[in-house]
């Protein structure tokens, strides 16, 4: 039986070497409530670390405990899932089950959704990697256009065999430490030099017209020749010291990172920790066959289905088990119930979570301590044209209040509600910014209900307007 390898490199502290307390205050900051979803989805990550710990025969047993995060729209699935991409140091990845449903879907084949994956690791691992060696490449590119500048140099001669005596070597040596300060000063920025130029390979854009079935493995075969042939050849280019550098960081970084070894810590870290979120399940669960673009809602499933019970997939970095990818679904589940789903998909998603529908009190709170909360956006934006919001507590109830409200009497988009609210709130302020002749407008309860309370209480003015 295979081990299971342990990443080979100290690794930058992320969301897997976070206990799930840790997750959830992380996830707080951003997310008000929802303790449930929190939960759930940092049991699931830490889960994963532990099956790492136990011994090779047991961790091959152990599957990891999908979710399906079930809520209606705007109460911050999404939302919970973003915020653990961006503490994520494991690979993440978040897909729409309906873009494989799409019309015009032919070749999207559910499987590149691990290839895209495999490609957002190896830029991951890359992109540590290139912290680690950059002072280095620095120092190497540094070094390489000194000798560049000094042979260019008049009456230096940098051949060993043209040097006669030790007074030549120290004549250099000044020379060198002369143009290294120029350099670092910036002050051959314009100077132009000869330096050997490899052509990289061509932008990933040119070939887009092959998208289709299977075409993606078909793409890199061909991106990887082309740039193969091309990586050959060194062409000599004149261009100003500051353009050269970057030619030569670029290749310094190339030379000091082992692409293997990236390559290698990658696909085990997606094959150990990646994350997969699967955004709008609700929208293929269901298992009528309909008519038209919809027909393939419960092929979508069964083509999902071998990826999360785990197999392997092709990619261009090579095989990548799906075993122990952690998969989280999410949907409103409206119209269609999670058992819509096909058994055997609802099987490999053994936890559900129900996130709450958002009333007046969370709005409140959503409104303001979120580290990105509407509030402190609107006030930093107007601060730019030097306005000042203020705020008052009761300010913020009536406009939590009216969000609730407007959400009751037309329909519940939750705290979407408030991005619709305070926008129309501030138009006018918005609208006059710098012009405004009063630079401090304080925001209360009686100022809301001025802006807007009459829009609030008549049905088919907020439809339009909130
Ligand atoms: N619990 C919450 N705490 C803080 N902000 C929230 C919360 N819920 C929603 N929001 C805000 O509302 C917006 C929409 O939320 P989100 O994208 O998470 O909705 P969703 O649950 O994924 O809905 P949908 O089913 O429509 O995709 C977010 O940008 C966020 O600002
Ligand atoms: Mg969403």
């Amino acid at each position: 039986m295979k081990k299971i390898p342990k990443h080979s490199e100290a690794r930058p502290r992320g969301l897997d070497q976070m206990s799930p307390k840790e997750i959830v205050a992380a996830l707080d900051r951003y997310v008000v409530g929802q303790k449930a979803a929190k939960k759930a989805v940092a049991i699931a990550v830490r889960n994963r670390i532990r099956r790492q710990k136990l011994d090779e025969e047991m961790a091959e047993e152990v599957a990891p405990k999908n979710i399906i995060m079930i809520g209606s729209t705007g109460v911050g699935k999404t939302e919970i899932a973003k915020r653990l991409a961006r503490m994520a140091n494991s690979p993440f990845m978040k897909v729409e089950a309906t873009k494989f449903t799409e019309v015009g879907y032919v070749g999207r084949d559910v499987e590149s959704m691990v290839r895209d994956l495999a490609e957002i690791a190896v830029d991951m691992v890359r992109a540590e990697k290139i912290l680690e060696i950059e002072e280095k490449a620095e120092r190497n590119a540094e070094e390489r256009l000194l000798d560049v500048l000094l042979a260019a140099a008049p009456g230096t001669p940098v051949d060993d065999k043209n040097l006669e005596s030790g007074k030549d070597l120290q004549r250099i040596e000044e020379m060198r430490e002369k143009l290294r300060k120029q350099l670092r000063n910036g002050r051959l920025d314009n100077r132009l030099i000869e330096i050997d130029v490899r052509e990289h390979a061509l932008p990933p854009v040119s070939f887009q017209v092959f998208e289709g079935p299977g075409m993606e493995e078909f793409q890199f075969n061909i991106r990887d020749m082309i740039s193969g042939m091309i990586d050959g050849k060194a062409k000599k280019r004149r261009m100003p010291v500051s353009e050269a550098v970057d030619y030569i960081m670029q290749e310094e970084e190339q030379k000091l990172i082992d692409m293997d070894m990236v390559v290698r810590t990658a696909m085990n870290l997606v094959e150990q920790s990646g994350i997969i979120f699967l955004d709008e399940i609700d929208k293929i669960a269901g298992r009528e066959s309909g008519h038209g673009p919809d027909v393939s809602r419960e092929g979508v499933q069964r083509d999902i289905l071998p990826i999360v019970e785990g197999t392997n997939v092709i990619t261009r970095y090579g095989m990548i088990r799906t075993d122990h990818i952690l998969f989280i679904a999410a949907g409103a589940f409206h119209s269609t119930k999670p058992t819509d789903l096909i058994p055997e998909l609802q099987g490999r998603f053994p936890v559900r979570v129900e996130l709450n529908p958002l009333g007046e009190e969370e709005f409140v709170r959503i409104l303001q301590e979120p580290k990105n909360a509407l509030i402190r956006q609107y006030t930093a934006l107007l601060a730019t044209e030097g306005l000042r919001l203020r705020f008052t507590a009761d300010g913020i109830r009536e406009i939590a209040r009216l969000a609730c409200q407007v959400n009751e009497n037309t329909e519940n988009i939750g705290a979407r509600r408030l991005h619709t609210i305070v926008e129309a709130l501030l138009e006018d302020i918005s609208f006059e910014g710098k012009q405004r002749r009063i630079k401090y407008v304080r925001i209360n309860a009686e100022y809301v209900r001025k802006k807007l309370g009459s829009i609030a209480r008549d049905k088919d003015l907020s439809r339009y307007i909130l």
